[in-house]
């Protein structure tokens, strides 16, 4: 699914999504302009909760690393999911949403002693500890600020596996910034162990995003129970939790063939079920996963307004719109191939091959290269797919342009959920000489 769930375009041409026109939107809200489709968020987390239903032992945690807004925490917390935060910027959010900040596990390879701090105050639910230092540090703040609590923390660890979109090789990746290496775990289990105000929960690893592949999943899911079997059998130590981490893939253009989330779940929860009945284990471990694209990335949209159509002869057409990489950085970044149309001619055929150019200063500022379109000319609105993820929690103020606007559409009414920055945002932490 390319467009958002509840997009349609009627006889006429005209664009609806989430039961609002559009064009009257873009009128009070200007472009460029960032729209989330609430139905395709909620109806993604449904197909996350299937894992519930199968193995009622999980929890899925948003990666909210993929948008992070208050109006999403609010959202995303009344579904009942917990949150993966990677900053305190991130845990200051959630907390301004309302939701508890023992539904948030902390992330992070280099924690601040700040961060630390501020999450130990909070009394986070789980911090996810990289490596031996930060757990020193994490004593260190601990016993320095005089806390009481019990601090649940899980280990990362570097799974070892290498995960492509449609290839793996169980050999790869220990070549890693992140997490404890496989041979280390035990000793920095048995010094968390040393501590008394430590409660560790078990391990967590990422094997990477935008996986199209279910077995880099089922693999990990193996290699953890069998380090939780020998964490009992030789250690006397249970693992109360084994976290998977995220990078479920989603589709951006035609090309793209990921299972459903629907499909993707079923398996991979049958398989949890399987691994973990046939295990000797003796607790039943908390099942985590942490989706952070998926859940967001087919609800958004980005208008922009063509303010250009420049043709080359014999080489090619440059259509130039008023946004780009400081509002979708992911092409420059990335390589990252999107899918679009010119949302006023809907219903035309995409007869020219255009490249969409960005309005920031920078030639290598392409949102669009060699995509099919509708006859594109100035004043055209260009609408384009899968932008949930990803754009906004990557934004920049390139240039010194301010930050889009963000609405959510549901059932016919929408909600500005970020206001666009203004001229005096921009200077807002300029001091004068
Ligand atoms: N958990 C951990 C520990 C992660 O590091 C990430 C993503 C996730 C979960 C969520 O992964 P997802 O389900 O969103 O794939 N900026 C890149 C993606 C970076 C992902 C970093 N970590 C992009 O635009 O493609």
């Amino acid at each position: 699914m390319i467009k958002p769930k509840s997009m349609l375009v009627d006889k006429r041409g005209d664009v609806q999504i989430g039961g609002c026109k559009i064009m009257p939107l873009i009128e009070t809200y200007g472009t460029p302009l960032y729209i989330m489709d609430v139905e395709t968020i909620r109806s993604t987390v449904q197909a996350y909760k299937k894992l519930l239903s199968i193995y009622p032992n999980s929890k899925v945690a948003y990666a909210s690393k993929a948008l992070s807004i208050t109006a999403l925490y609010q959202l995303l917390g009344e579904e009942g999911l917990f949150f993966d935060v990677v900053s305190d910027g991130e845990l200051y959010t959630l907390l301004n949403a309302g939701i508890p900040a023992h539904r948030a596990y902390f992330h992070g390879n280099n924690k601040s002693n700040d961060e630390i701090r501020y999450a130990l105050e909070q009394e986070v639910g789980c911090l996810v500890v990289d490596n031996k230092d930060e757990l020193k540090r994490i004593e260190t703040i601990y016993k320095k600020n005089k806390f009481t609590h019990k601090v649940a923390i899980l280990f990362r660890i570097v799974p070892e596996i290498e995960a492509h979109t449609h290839d793996f090789v169980k050999t790869g990746q220990r070549d890693s910034k992140f997490g404890v290496l496989q041979e280390n775990l035990f000793d920095v289990i048995k010094y968390a162990l040393s501590m008394s105000f430590i409660h560790f929960r078990g391990i967590h690893a990422h094997i990477g995003s935008q996986i199209f592949d279910v077995e880099p999943y089922r693999f990990l899911l193996e290699k953890f129970v069998s380090i939780a079997e020998k964490a009992q059998n030789e250690m006397g130590v249970s693992m109360e939790e084994i976290s998977l981490g995220g990078g479920i893939g989603i589709q951006y253009t035609e090309d793209d063939d990921p299972p459903s989330i629907d499909n993707f779940m079923l398996t991979i929860a049958s398989a949890i079920k399987d691994t973990i009945d046939k295990s000797n284990l003796k607790i039943k471990p908390t099942i985590v996963i942490e989706p952070g694209r998926s859940i967001v990335a087919t609800a958004g949209v980005t208008v922009y307004n063509i303010g250009a159509v420049k043709t080359i002869p014999d080489k090619r057409t440059y259509v130039s719109v008023d946004g780009g990489m400081a509002d979708n950085p992911r092409p420059i970044t990335y390589n990252a191939v999107y899918s679009a149309d010119i949302m006023n001619k809907m219903n035309d055929p995409k007869t020219n091959k255009v490249t969409v150019a960005g309005k920031f200063c920078e030639s290598g500022d392409i949102l669009l290269k060699d995509i099919l379109l509708q006859k594109p000319e100035a004043g055209d609105i260009l609408m384009v797919y899968v932008t949930g993820a990803y754009n906004y929690s990557m934004s920049s103020n390139y240039n010194r342009y301010r930050k889009p606007a963000m609405i959510f559409v549901e059932k016919g009414q929408h909600k500005l959920v970020l206001k666009r920055e203004t001229l005096a945002d921009i200077i807002r932490n300029d001091v004068k000489l």
